[in-house]
This record gives structure tokens, sequence and C-alpha cells, in this order.
């Protein structure tokens, strides 16, 4: 399939309401505010990436799947466009106003995800999406990536990082044991045991040999990968061809 299928939502009886599938949790206005704390994540390294691989004042980029925005909000003083999209309306109210208190113009928030969001301008050089790709099963995860392609200039960075297993079937028991055995007691303050065997059971994570050959037939290159030790987080470096 090639990089320029429609940007046009996926339309059809077979398209799924992505808008009501975000993750019952993501829609909870409470627990999306408690979201930045339980996560911990801090953007500075990725924003440092990218602005190792070229990104400045000129630069536009989609977050797809923001969440509360901690990365928008962190990337948007350095680049000059940052269209903000994600599915739940408690995610992006907590954006919008964040943006807002902190005088940042340069944020488009956009209610859709990876197969009903429409692109509107030049294609872009950058999209970063973190822990949201795993909502979509693997046939849709296929649409979505060859839906980003599309949106995105030849040679732009996809920035990806999600919950992906990088380990064989047969390691499953011992590698998820190791990952349960390191997670927080308190689940104001991460992710707990139960709350990862959750996300097993009902998620959309996949193997890293099965999302690899997915990215190439979306149209994109991987270029580099970061695998975190305990073997279930991964970030992709890729660029569209
Ligand atoms: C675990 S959160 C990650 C948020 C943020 N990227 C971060 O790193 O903290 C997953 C996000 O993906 C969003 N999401 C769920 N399904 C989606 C879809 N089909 N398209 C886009 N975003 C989606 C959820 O609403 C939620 O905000």
């Amino acid at each position: 399939m090639t990089a320029s299928w429609p940007r046009r939502p996926l339309a059809g009886p077979f398209v799924p309401d992505e808008l009501g599938h975000a993750g019952s949790e993501h829609l909870d206005p409470s627990y999306v505010a408690g979201y930045d704390t339980k996560q911990k994540y801090d953007p500075a390294p990725d924003v440092a990436a990218l602005q190792g691989r070229g990104l400045d004042g000129r630069s536009t980029i989609i977050d797809m799947g923001c969440g509360t925005g901690v990365f928008t909000l962190a990337i948007a003083p350095h680049c000059r466009r940052v269209i903000a999209v994600d599915v739940s309306k408690p995610m992006l109210d907590r954006l919008s106003t964040a943006a807002k208190e902190s005088e940042i113009d340069n944020i488009e928030c956009v209610r859709a995800g990876f197969l009903t969001y429409e692109h509107e301008g030049d294609p872009v050089d950058y999209v970063f999406s973190r822990n949201a790709l795993h909502q979509l099963p693997d046939f849709w995860k296929t649409l979505a990536l060859t839906r980003l392609a599309s949106m995105m200039a030849t040679g732009a960075l996809l920035w990806l990082h999600d919950l992906v297993y990088a380990f064989e079937p047969t390691e499953v028991e011992r590698v998820l044991e190791g990952w349960f055995g390191e997670a927080v007691v308190d689940p104001t303050n991460g992710y707990t045991a139960d709350d990862l065997a959750t996300h097993v059971r009902t998620e959309f994570s996949t193997f890293t040999w099965l999302l690899e050959p997915m990215l190439g037939h979306a149209g994109f290159h991987v270029l580099d990968t970061e695998v975190d030790r305990r073997r279930t987080y991964v970030r992709y470096a890729c660029v569209r061809l």
C-alpha cells in the first residue's frame, strides 16, 4: 500500500466508533485528573531527541493520542505548529486549559483518533505518538500507520513509543512475571501489577516482530529502536519513505 492513501476518515459499516473506544479510564475525568501523577512521564529526552533529529521553529508535528498533552506542551515552544489529537474530551480539555494558562498559542487540539483524524494543511515533518497505538487491534494498527504516513512529508520522522512485546511467545510467563514484579503498589503513583495484567488481558499491545512489518508495509523505514530492559516498552524512530 502506498503512503498516498486518503487522509479522510475511514468510512463504512466496518469502521468502529473510535471516539467511544478510548479505553474507559481515559474518558473518566477523575482518572484524567490523576493521570500525570500516575504516568510520571518526563518529555525532556523526547524533545531533545527530536531537536537532535532536526526539529526546529519551522517544523510541524502531530501528537497522536496526546492524552493530557505533556509532550505537546513541552514541544510547542520549539516548533511552528503542533496538532494534538485524542479521542478523549477530558484529556483534550485538560491540555487546552494548560495551553491557555501557559499562553502557548501554536497548539491545535482535535478530537479524533488514528482512524478518524483528518489532516489539513501541508504534510507534517514529525509524528509523535506515545502509548496510544496499542488501543487498536493489529488490523487497525496497520490502517492507522498507513493513514499517518499519508499525512507526512517524504523524509518525515515518526517517533513512536508504545507498550510492545520484545520477546518470543515461549518467554511470555517469565517476562510478564518480571514486569509485574517491578510494578508499584500504590495505583495513584504508577501502574500496579493488576494494572499491567489488565493491560495485557484487555488491550492490544503486540509483538515487535509483528509491529515492524506493519511499519514497513505502511511506508516507513525503521531507523533505530530502543527496547526497555523489561522488554515491554519500545521506542521506534521511523522515516517516512
Ligand atoms: C495511555 S494514554 C497516553 C497519553 C499520552 N500520549 C502520554 O504519553 O501520556 C493513551 C491515550 O490514547 C488515547 N486514545 C485511545 N484510543 C485512541 C485512538 N483510537 N486514537 C487516538 N488516541 C486514542 C486515549 O484517549 C489516551 O489519551
